[in-house]
């Protein structure tokens, strides 16, 4: 009999775990070919450099303890969201925020609401509470457009005990989004009792998209400012490109994000996530170079991967979401055999689908090419397409 079953947490003995591929620390630096990452959504250009220099400058302070508040940080993301600051809260990468609310406002009895296929995170950090996660299924219609979240049945889903209703906009790991409509619609249905999480992590991506193929993708701003029960989740993680830092923030109604602040650890954000933050916010062309680079690398992989033969959903974030029509664990393992590193998305529900982050153009062709030696089809480098404008 274990030692410390009966004297843990209900929660901690029924927990799972996270598990995810391994960081580049853990795959020997002299590796032949070395790994191409492509499996965590990670910016494949790094940070900006204004963030590299700004963390060499606060080095040197690092036997300081970080300002506790962010407060610097915090003002600049109020001026930059027009909101005040009271509305902003910084914490560890978004998933800090996602945890500090969850241990805000569930607890044994309570729920939350989302879609089935979404953010893994979410049932972590529900189920550490002791509430329970609800999960809404997927939309059953068969048009294009059958990946994404059914709102009716997450509206459907709510009850008395419901105090969480979470939006990945874009979902991982699909990559659907909400247009903005379809998000005004579903707020106004949502009874007063249930505070929303719009989980915008993917946000520039999605902004992009979404100019080209000329939709609106959100508002989630707007609510905020007319005093809806939102918190909407911003990262430095993702187009910024601070995975390793842990810095993201929420931005909602000021007095929930009190009683959040209260839960935190003290000292959570370090000095370097900050100052790197503060001057990623200043460079406009890094993410202009990045999210531009995506699109045009998205449509690449799709049109090739469909040639292919395998089902490609439209992406509004900086990963495919591919079902390649066969066991994706055995897909991925022969990928990593060709230093390419995937997710496969068993652990989801999709045991023929693997989600692929979008990388370079170097990346992404050897990607490409690995695919096609895993199925025993003839490399086709010497006919590699040209830049392909825009269709999106
Ligand atoms: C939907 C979604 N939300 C939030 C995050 C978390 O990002 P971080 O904690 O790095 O800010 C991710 C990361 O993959 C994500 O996919």
């Amino acid at each position: 009999m274990s030692r410390y079953f009966d004297l843990v947490s209900k929660p901690a003995r029924d927990l799972a775990g996270y598990f995810p591929t391994p960081s580049p620390s853990q795959t020997p630096a002299d590796a032949q070919p070395p790994l191409i990452k492509l499996d965590a959504n990670e910016n494949p250009f790094g940070p900006s450099p204004l963030a590299l220099e700004a963390m060499q400058s606060a080095l040197a302070a690092a036997n300081f303890y970080p300002d506790d508040d962010c407060a610097k940080l915090r003002r600049k993301l109020a001026a930059y969201h027009a909101v005040p600051m009271e509305q902003v809260l910084v914490t560890v990468g978004s998933t800090g925020m996602l945890a500090l609310l969850c241990q805000t406002m569930l607890a044994p009895g309570l729920n939350a609401v989302t879609s089935e296929r979404s953010f893994i995170i979410y049932g972590m950090a529900v189920r550490a509470t002791g509430a329970q996660l609800i999960q809404a299924p997927l939309r059953k219609d068969k048009d294009q457009n059958k990946d994404g979240f059914d709102l009716a049945a997450i509206l459907h889903a709510i009850n008395d005990d419901t105090r969480i209703i979470f939006l990945a906009n874009p979902n991982n790991p699909t990559g659907t989004m909400l247009e903005a409509w379809e998000v005004d619609q579903f707020l106004a249905e949502v009874p007063p009792h249930v505070v929303v999480v719009l989980d915008e992590a993917y946000y520039d991506f999605a902004v992009h998209f979404a100019a080209l193929r000329k939709v609106e993708y959100s508002r989630s701003l707007e609510y905020l400012r007319r005093g809806a029960r939102v918190i909407v989740l911003r990262t430095f993680s993702k187009a910024h490109g601070l995975a390793g830092l842990r810095v993201g923030y929420g931005l909602g109604p000021s007095e929930l994000l009190t009683y959040c602040a209260r839960m935190r650890n003290p000292f959570s954000v370090s000095s370097l996530a900050q100052a790197a933050a503060l001057a990623a916010l200043d460079d406009d062309g890094h993410i202009a170079r990045v999210v531009s680079n995506n699109a045009s690398q998205a449509q690449i992989l799709t049109d090739r991967l469909s040639e292919l033969g395998h089902r490609v959903v439209p992406t509004a974030a900086n990963f495919l979401y591919c079902d390649v029509g066969e066991d994706a664990s055995g897909v991925a393992g022969r990928l990593r055999g060709e230093a390419i590193s995937v997710r496969p998305l068993s652990a989801w529900g999709a045991p023929t689908s693997i989600r692929v982050t979008i990388g370079t153009p170097e990346q992404n062709e050897f990607f490409l090419s690995a695919m096609r030696k895993i199925a025993g089809i003839p490399s086709r480098a010497a006919d590699r397409p040209p830049d392909v404008p825009h269709r999106w």
